[in-house]
């Protein structure tokens, strides 16, 4: 079996995930991806920092000793910055590895000479957590969506503001705590000016916006406007009048040309954006063919962008290597209905007496359903009740059911429907 050899630059939050996700998962990827995937060295600025599990042995500050290792296959670019993030990828692509990055910044400035480059060389070029942490929003856009004609990109795709914004607006929280807490996290850039003016949001917009509409778009002419001047009471008075605040990213292709732009912008209360909250980030896409879709998940921290940066290698290293085309690797059990676990609506018809939702929530405990709630409506005879249980496997709800049917005060048990999520 062939061994995929990878080198990090870099070891802070996204590093150390990605570290952590191929040292966990090692024996799950070797079996989906037909090769090993193992990382040889590391870049690291000071090498006598604390790290954990991680062996000092792989850790160097010398970036030659990567470029110039020939057993190296790809270099993972997470140190964040232009430079000397720039040379080094250059030195990479020149030296005939193939590259991963999470830089959107680097990208957004020298983009289009790094993947020319790659292009000359034949090399592979990726940067899915450069944009929205985990969501794969950038190969759904360059593979997925390849045959559609995008005239639309829009959403919420920096998880620092949105989180800062979620806080102040929920907690009257101020914005310098509230970075803190960010920071805290690890969702902030190295330097948060990224974050709250906006730049960050517009790099990725560029990113989007170039692979969207297939042309280049040019950051100097992306208006951005950052969240510094947002205040508590901004956020209030807009909440009264029906309205959220969110940092958006908006890119259209106009029959004028290229829209793209980021600022604070109010939208209504109950549209689907305003409910996405805290390191959430959503992006709205318009095709001619597929029409409007939405992708949603964390765009920030730790794992989940590490989680995207894995699947650049992934991908790598499937398009070096043995590619397999079936990735149902196990043998797992698959549960039968009776063992899964949901929460349940119940509605019964029942005599209107005295003591029958006694009767029957003794039954439903006796067959251990919890109950989260119960509500008669109207009286008459019969008299409908509705439970609705907290979670319970399938074959517990069957036997308080089934007790239930068998009381003398229970006329049917009417209707059962699954339910998911707290209303
Ligand atoms: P970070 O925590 O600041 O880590 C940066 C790492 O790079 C550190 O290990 C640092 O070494 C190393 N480094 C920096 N400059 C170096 C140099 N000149 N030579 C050698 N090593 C150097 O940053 P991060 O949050 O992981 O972000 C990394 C990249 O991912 C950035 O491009 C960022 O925009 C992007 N990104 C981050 C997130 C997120 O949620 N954090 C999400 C998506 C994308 P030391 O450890 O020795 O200081
Ligand atoms: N600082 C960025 C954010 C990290 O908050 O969205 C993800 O790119």
């Amino acid at each position: 079996m062939k061994t995929f050899n990878v080198a990090l630059l870099g070891l802070g939050t996204v590093g150390t995930g990605v570290y952590r996700i191929i040292a966990e998962h090692e024996a799950d990827l070797e079996n989906k991806i037909g090769s090993r995937i193992a990382i040889r060295k590391i870049l690291v600025r000071d090498i006598a920092k604390h790290r954990t599990r991680v062996p000092e042995s792989l850790l160097t500050t010398d970036f030659a000793e990567i470029v110039s290792d020939p057993s190296i296959d790809v270099i993972v670019e997470v140190m964040g910055g232009t430079h000397p993030a720039y040379d080094y990828i250059r030195q990479a692509l020149q030296a005939n590895k193939h590259v991963v990055t999470a830089n959107k910044e680097l990208l957004a400035k020298h983009g289009k000479e790094l993947l020319t480059l790659a292009d000359e060389q034949g090399l592979q070029f990726r940067f899915e957590a450069s944009v929205a942490g985990g969501v794969p929003i950038v190969k759904a856009l360059k593979e997925s969506l390849g045959a559609n004609r995008i005239s639309q990109v829009m959403g919420i795709i920096n998880g620092t503001t949105n989180y800062i914004l979620t806080r102040m607006s929920n907690e009257g929280v101020d914005i310098e705590t509230a970075l803190r807490e960010a920071q805290a996290q690890g969702y902030a850039e190295a330097d948060p000016t990224n974050d709250i003016d906006g730049f960050d949001a517009a790099y990725k917009l560029l990113i989007l916006g170039s692979i969207a509409f297939g042309s280049r778009l040019d950051i100097e002419k992306i208006y951005t406007e950052g969240i510094r001047k947002i205040t508590p009471i901004d956020l209030e008075y807009g909440r009264q009048l029906g309205y959220t605040l969110k940092l958006l990213a908006i890119a259209k292709e106009t029959p004028e040309g290229i829209e793209a732009r980021v600022h604070p912008t109010f939208i209504p209360s109950k549209h689907p954006l305003a409910a996405v909250s805290d390191v959430f980030n959503a992006i709205y896409v318009e095709g001619d063919a597929v029409g409007e879709l939405m992708f949603y998940g964390r765009g920030a921290g730790q794992m989940p962008t590490a989680s995207a940066v894995c699947s650049d290698i992934i991908d790598v290293a499937l398009n070096c290597g043995t590619r397999k085309v079936c990735s149902c690797i196990y043998e797992k059990k698959q549960l039968p209905m009776e063992q899964t676990v949901s929460r349940y609506y119940v509605r019964i018809s029942v005599k209107d007496n005295p003591g029958v939702l006694a009767k029957i929530s003794h039954e439903f405990g006796e067959n251990k359903v919890s109950l989260h709630s119960v509500i008669q409506l109207g009286r008459g005879e019969p008299v409908p009740l509705v439970f609705v249980t907290h979670e319970v496997t399938e074959a517990n709800l069957n036997q308080a059911i089934n007790g239930i049917k068998s009381l003398d005060c229970v006329y049917s048990v009417d209707n059962i429907i699954r339910v998911e999520g707290e209303a």
